[in-house]
């Protein structure tokens, strides 16, 4: 742990205010700043803070670009569990942002290569990630970067692994529902951000939380090469807190 700085919050109401408190000085810095953005449960009451400071006259999205991490192999844009249509119902429909300043990768992509060549190229055209949003999974993922024997640099297409897909299975009808690939943003990419914020809460993440930042830093643990990133701002909540 070099560089992250911690906060430790009650519950997901302050932890949502805290990560806001992040967005809303990047976007008044910059107004069209470029903001990656996360799904999960984890980020509902930051989206929900947002929504709110925006309709306060606080945040103006309204120039804002952003770029998710992630979107499931094979799901059309408009699937119930897609993460396009999450972040629609959870944050786009509810703000400012125009259509065409929010980018998802493309789970329907015929060109699988093209596809995240193109979109490392669009963020990169943008000026790069000014603030990326992280959760984290129980085996330490960060977007769908599973544990792997190396860090892989851009956006690609992952297998999922079964505790992901088992994690997952509680937004779909039944496991055998649940994709078993997806494309994600790679380490490379998400390391290339300028600010990093990640949010966890629960004790069912302490264990990874540990090995994450107070562990060595390994692919077996993606998210442990965040101790590398100069600039993180790490939220969680006490139960998630191994201390
Ligand atoms: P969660 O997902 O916020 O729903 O726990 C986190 C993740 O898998 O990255």
């Amino acid at each position: 742990m070099i560089h992250t700085r911690v906060h430790v919050v009650n519950n997901p109401e302050e932890m949502g205010r805290l990560a806001a408190d992040l967005f809303e000085a990047a976007i008044q810095a910059k107004p069209a700043c470029v903001i990656g953005l996360a799904t999960g449960s984890t980020p509902l009451p930051l989206y929900r803070e947002l929504i709110a400071r925006e309709k306060a006259g606080r945040i103006d999205f309204s120039k804002v670009r952003s770029a998710n991490l992630d979107e499931y192999k094979g799901l059309a844009p408009d699937h119930p569990q897609s993460y396009r249509r999450f972040m629609q119902e959870n944050l786009f429909d509810h703000i400012s942002i125009r259509p065409e300043n929010t980018i998802v990768p493309d789970g329907l992509a015929a060109d699988i290569d093209a596809m995240c060549k193109a979109y490392e190229e669009k963020i990169e055209s943008w000026g790069g990630v000014d603030l990326q949003l992280l959760g984290i999974g129980h085996d330490g993922h960060i977007g769908f970067n599973e544990p792997e024997d190396h860090f892989p640099g851009m956006t690609h297409e992952v297998q999922l692994t079964e505790m992901t897909r088992d994690a997952n299975k509680r937004f779909f009808a039944s496991i055998d529902e649940v994709p078993t690939a997806a494309f994600t943003m790679g380490i490379g990419t998400v390391m290339a951000a300028r600010k990093i914020v990640m949010v966890v809460t629960g004790e069912d993440k302490r264990e990874i939380l540990r090995k994450t930042f107070w562990g060595p830093v390994t692919p077996q643990v993606p998210a442990s090469i965040l101790q590398f990133h100069p600039d993180v701002t790490l939220i969680c909540d006490k139960a998630a807190y191994p201390f």
